[in-house]
C-alpha cells in the first residue's frame, strides 16, 4: 500500500496531564510514529504541563522510555528518538494556580505560521480553570485549537457545564473532543466501505437488512481503576464509542466528507434513537459485573476483588442493549449494542444481518440459502467478512453452502496500521474535526443514556455476575434470544449460523 505523508505546519502542542498514563501510552508513540514519517519535523514543539516537578530532561527522558517501551523495535533508532526528543520540554505548573503560566507564555511562539494546540488529559474539572487562564493570559487565539479527553461528564447537565466553560474561551470550531474509536483505521473504513462503493447504499436499510450488532468485548479487566467505578461500561464504552460506530453504520450519506456535513448526520441518527422509557429498561438493556474463577488450575479476581476497598459495589462492566432508530431508513431494525471487561476474547466487530432471500428455488435436499451476513472486524485482526451463498464445488449435485469473502487487511496491505492518536493528534493541527465528536452530538448521546442510567440507579434487582472469560450474562443472550436471533461469535466466524 503506498502511503502519503503530507507534512503538517510546525506546532506548539501544549499537553496538560503530560506526566499521566495516556500521554506516555498513546500520545508520545503516537508522535514518533508521525515524526519518524516525516509528518513534522524538529520545528515543532510539546510542551508538556503538569503539577509534578519535572523539568526539560526529565520530560525527554519519559519521553524516550515511552518511544522504547510502546513502538517496536523495526520502528526505532536512535538518530530519530534523538531528535523527537528534542521537542519536547517541561514547564511545572498547577492549573489552578497563578503562578507558573508566566513560564508557558515564555514558551509559546507567537509566530502566526505556528500552530497552537492545547491538549487537556485531566480530569474534566480542570478543564474550566485551565480555559479560563488561557483567556486571561491571552493565550488562546483565534486560531489556538483546544483537544478536550474524556470523560466529558458523567451525564447531561455535567457535560453541558463542561462544554459551557469551555465555550467561554473557544468557539466550537477551535474544540476537538476526542473518541479514540473515530481515529481507528477500520473505523474509518466503514465510511469508504459505504460511501465509496455503489454494492451496499441501494440494499442498507430495513427492507434488505434483519439487524445489526456492534460488539466491543475486551479480555483484560478494569484493574481496580478508581475511575471505572465511578463510570461503568455504559458511560465509559456504550455512551460514546458504541453509540460513534452506531452513528457512522446507521448515517445518511452526507453530501460532503467534510466534518460538519458529517457531524450533522451523526447528530440526526442520536435524535432518532428510540428513548429507553424507564419502564423499558429492564427489557431492553441487560448489565453485569464479572466475576472471578478460582480453581486449583486458575484464578482470575472477579471486578470487587480488584477494587483497592475490596467493594462492594454494583458498577456494570458489562452492557448489552436493544437500540431502535425511529426514522425510514431503519424502522424495524434492531440495533444491539454489547460491549464489557473480561470476556471470552478480545474483539470489536459490526455485524450486519441480510434478511432472507424472498424464495427459494432450491429443494430441501440442496440445502437452505442461509441470509447474508456482512462482518466488520475492527480489531485484532481487521478485515471485512462477507458470508455469501454459493454452490459447494465438485460433484454431487447442487449443494448449497455459506462461505466468507474474506479480506483481511493485514493480508492484503503490507503498510503497518497506524494508531487512532497518530491520525488524531495531527487532524488538531491541520484544523480537520471530522473525527471528532461536535457539542451537540456529546449532549444528543447523554440525553440517550441518562435514562438508563437513572432506571438502573433506581432499581433494587442486584447487578447479575458473569464468570470471567464469557460472554456476559445470560440476560445477554435472552435480549437477542427473545427476538429469535443470536449473537455472532467471533469464533463462529466459519459457520456464522
Ligand atoms: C477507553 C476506555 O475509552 O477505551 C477503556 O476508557 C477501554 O476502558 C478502551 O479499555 C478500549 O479502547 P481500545 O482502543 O483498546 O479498544
Amino acid at each position: 500500500m503506498s502511503s502519503r505523508i503530507i507534512p503538517v505546519l510546525p506546532f506548539d502542542y501544549v499537553v496538560f496531564g503530560a506526566t499521566g498514563d495516556l500521554t506516555s501510552r498513546k500520545l508520545i508513540p503516537a508522535l514518533y510514529h508521525r515524526f519518524r514519517d516525516g509528518q513534522f519535523d524538529e520545528r515543532s514543539r510539546v510542551i508538556g504541563v503538569s503539577r509534578t516537578k519535572w523539568d526539560d530532561d526529565k520530560m525527554r527522558q519519559v519521553a524516550r522510555e515511552s518511544v522504547l517501551k510502546y513502538v517496536p523495535e523495526e520502528y526505532r533508532d536512535d538518530a530519530t528518538i534523538d531528535l523527537f526528543v528534542s521537542c519536547f520540554s517541561y514547564i511545572p505548573n498547577d492549573v489552578t494556580d497563578q503562578d507558573g503560566w508566566a513560564e508557558l507564555r515564555a514558551a509559546l511562539r507567537d509566530d502566526a505560521g505556528i500552530v497552537r494546540a492545547f491538549y487537556l488529559a485531566v480530569a474534566p474539572s480542570v478543564f474550566a480553570p485551565i480555559c479560563n487562564y488561557l483567556s486571561q493570559m491571552d493565550y488562546a487565539r483565534r486560531d489556538s485549537r483546544v483537544v478536550l479527553e474524556k470523560p466529558l461528564g458523567h451525564d447531561l447537565e455535567s457535560s453541558i457545564q463542561i462544554n459551557d466553560a469551555v465555550a467561554r474561551v473557544f468557539n466550537e470550531d477551535q474544540v476537538y473532543r476526542i473518541d479514540h474509536y473515530l481515529g481507528k483505521e477500520t473505523v474509518q473504513n466503514l465510511l469508504a466501505l459505504r460511501f465509496a462503493n455503489m454494492l451496499f447504499e441501494p440494499i442498507w436499510n430495513s427492507a434488505h437488512i434483519d439487524h445489526i450488532q456492534i460488539t466491543v468485548a475486551e479480555s483484560i479487566g478494569t484493574g481496580g481503576r478508581a475511575y471505572y467505578d465511578q463510570s461503568g461500561a455504559l458511560r465509559d464504552m456504550v455512551q460514546n464509542h458504541l453509540l460513534q460506530l452506531l452513528c457512522l453504520v446507521a448515517m445518511e450519506p452526507p453530501a460532503t466528507s467534510e466534518a460538519n456535513a458529517l457531524r450533522d448526520e451523526k447528530l440526526k441518527v442520536l435524535r432518532a434513537l428510540k428513548p429507553i422509557a424507564e419502564d423499558d429498561v429492564a427489557r431492553k438493556t441487560v448489565r453485569g459485573q464479572y466475576v472471578g474463577v478460582k480453581s486449583d488450575t486458575t484464578s482470575v479476581p472477579g471486578y470487587v476483588e480488584e477494587l483497592a476497598d475490596g467493594g462492594p459495589s454494583t458498577t456494570e462492566t458489562f452492557v448489552a442493549i436493544k437500540a431502535e432508530i425511529e426514522n425510514w431508513r431503519w424502522q424495524g431494525v434492531p440495533f444491539y449494542l454489547r460491549t464489557g471487561k473480561r470476556m471470552a476474547r478480545q474483539v470489536s466487530e459490526i455485524v450486519v444481518q441480510f434478511r432472507s432471500i424472498p424464495h427459494s428455488i432450491f429443494d430441501h435436499a440442496e440445502g437452505r440459502p442461509r441470509p447474508n451476513r456482512m462482518v466488520i472486524r475492527l480489531q485484532p485482526d481487521e478485515a471485512v467478512r462477507l458470508f455469501l451463498m454459493i454452490k459447494d464445488p465438485g460433484p454431487g449435485g447442487m449443494r448449497l453452502r455459506q462461505v466468507p469473502l474474506n479480506l483481511s487487511f493485514a493480508e492484503t496491505f503490507e503498510a503497518r496500521t497506524p494508531e487512532a492518536y497518530e491520525r488524531l493528534l495531527l487532524d488538531v493541527i491541520r484544523g480537520n474535526q471530522t473525527l471528532f465528536m461536535r457539542r451537540d452530538e456529546l449532549e444528543a448521546a447523554w440525553r440517550w443514556i441518562d435514562p438508563i442510567r437513572h432506571a438502573w440507579d433506581d432499581s433494587a434487582d442486584p447487578v447479575p455476575g458473569y464468570t470471567v472469560g464469557t460472554w456476559g450474562p445470560t440476560g445477554a443472550i435472552a435480549l437477542i434470544e427473545r427476538d429469535g436471533r443470536t449473537w455472532h461469535e467471533a469464533h463462529d466466524d466459519a459457520n456464522p449460523f
